[in-house]
């Protein structure tokens, strides 16, 4: 089998990776990958945005499957431009993104679904802000209706910031476009997990549940970001709220857009709160997550690539993988800055010497300059590790992460537990 992978950051190297392991694949092509996905497969430049330029890439590639990374090329319609040619691809319809591409739209389709998800109301213009924002109490969380790149959550404190934000995102000024329209909703408290299936329309498979740290510093503080690391341990669920999950979000979601007559075929991410009352969505997402996808793929076994061509046949088979045993963990590696401005082109070392531990460095913002990876993005490695248990894969983790450096590096030392300080991190 030929595989083609669209993206470039950590995910679509975790994907990449994984896929080019099993004995059933011959070639793995990525567009347009970064530094680190050029070690392990091959990797071709081009425009993700364009599906026209990527589907006659596909065609001379002569690749038996395609897979989406990104959402932005799904709630463009890839999918769909890949489908009507006849070529194998994993990732929903424009009509299936728009869980993601429109909040609106998904906490419309929750409400008439019975998905549980916050309390929640729309603000289209200034004057619904005053009116509406107090009925959540605070703190309260503002939400810019469409894509914006992890930028457009808001969990405002009082009043007062409460309102400051929603006049930015209405008048354009934080997200642009995506935030003329907010959704506006209450706060939940509760352990967030991400619960990621692949779906075919019809059945699916649960992949290896993970959880992922948002907030860019030590203790959950400072900004929210696309996540400062993730890790994925049978300790996170039990086989009681795996059930319910189940039952209350992924089934009725996969019902609910099949009986629309759009059946959801692609990675189906539902972002959820663990509340006293139950699993709450919290967001859902149409693809794989990042930095979920890096220790999800560390820990999948089986016959990944054979399960993404079932189920991009319409015909998945989720007995091709499972998880493994052990516990897996990735710390993201951040520029100095990250969320805020940052430098690039900064030279990276000691990424051998961390692969030597037995760790794989994914890459995310990374590019080749004078032959040595230099930095090119906010989030620049995803250092990930297996181990016996949590503790050990965090501690293998961070082993490796130690002997990685460049300029401004930060990182986070609390990943994989609340209570967790590497101590030896020496950040
Ligand atoms: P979203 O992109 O909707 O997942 O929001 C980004 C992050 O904001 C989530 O991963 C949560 O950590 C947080 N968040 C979103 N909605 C809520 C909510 N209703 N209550 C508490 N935290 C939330
Ligand atoms: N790590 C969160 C996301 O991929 O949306």
């Amino acid at each position: 089998m030929k595989v083609l992978v669209v993206g470039g950051g950590g995910r679509e190297h975790a994907i990449a990776w994984r896929i080019a392991q099993d004995p059933a694949v011959r070639q793995v092509y990525c567009v347009p990958g970064n530094a680190g996905a050029m070690a392990d497969v091959s990797c071709i430049p081009g425009n993700i945005m364009d599906a026209r330029e990527m589907l006659s890439l596909a065609a001379s590639l002569g690749v038996d499957l395609t897979v989406i990374g990104p959402e932005a090329p799904l709630v463009e319609g890839i999918a769909d431009t890949f489908r009507s040619a006849g070529h194998a691809v994993v990732g929903p319809s424009a009509a299936g993104a728009r869980l993601e591409g429109s909040k609106a739209f998904a906490k419309d389709f929750m409400a008439d679904n019975g998905i549980p998800t916050a309390r929640s109301a729309l603000l289209e213009d200034l004057a619904d802000v005053e009116r509406t924002i107090g009925r959540f109490g605070y703190p309260v969380v503002l939400k810019a209706d469409g894509l914006a790149a992890g930028k457009g959550v808001v969990i405002a404190e009082d009043e007062k910031a409460a309102g400051l934000t929603a006049r930015e995102m209405l008048t354009g000024q934080m997200v642009g476009g995506a935030g003329r329209r907010i959704v506006v909703e209450e706060c939940l408290r509760g352990v967030e997990v991400s619960f990621i299936v692949l779906s075919d329309g019809a059945s699916f498979c649960a992949l290896p549940v993970t959880r992922d740290h948002k907030r860019a510093f030590n203790g959950d503080l400072g900004p929210n970001t696309g996540g400062m690391g993730a890790y994925s341990d049978a300790s996170i669920l039990s086989e009681e709220m795996r059930g319910r999950i189940v039952e209350k979000v992924v089934e009725p979601t996969l019902a609910g857009m099949h009986r629309r007559g759009t059946p959801f075929e692609g990675f189906l991410y539902c972002g959820l709160m663990l509340t006293d009352d139950g699993p709450k969505v919290l967001e859902f997402n149409v693809r794989l997550g990042d930095p979920e996808t890096q220790p999800l793929l560390y820990r999948l076994e089986g016959g990944f690539a054979e399960c993404l061509a079932g189920a991009a046949r319409g015909a998945l088979d989720s007995s091709l993988v499972h998880a493994s045993d052990l516990s897996t963990a990735c710390v993201v590696m951040a520029a100095g800055g990250y969320p805020g401005a940052y430098p690039k082109g900064k030279p990276i070392r000691g990424i051998r010497e961390a692969e030597q531990t037995g760790a794989k460095v994914f890459h995310a913002g990374t590019a080749f300059s004078g032959g040595l990876p230099v930095t090119a993005g906010g989030r620049v490695l995803g250092v990930t590790a297996r181990g016996e248990g949590l503790h050990r894969a965090l501690d293998n983790a961070y082993a490796a992460t130690r002997l990685v450096h460049f300029d401004g590096v930060h990182y986070r030392t609390d990943i994989g537990r609340p209570g967790y300080q590497d101590d030896r991190a020496g950040n």
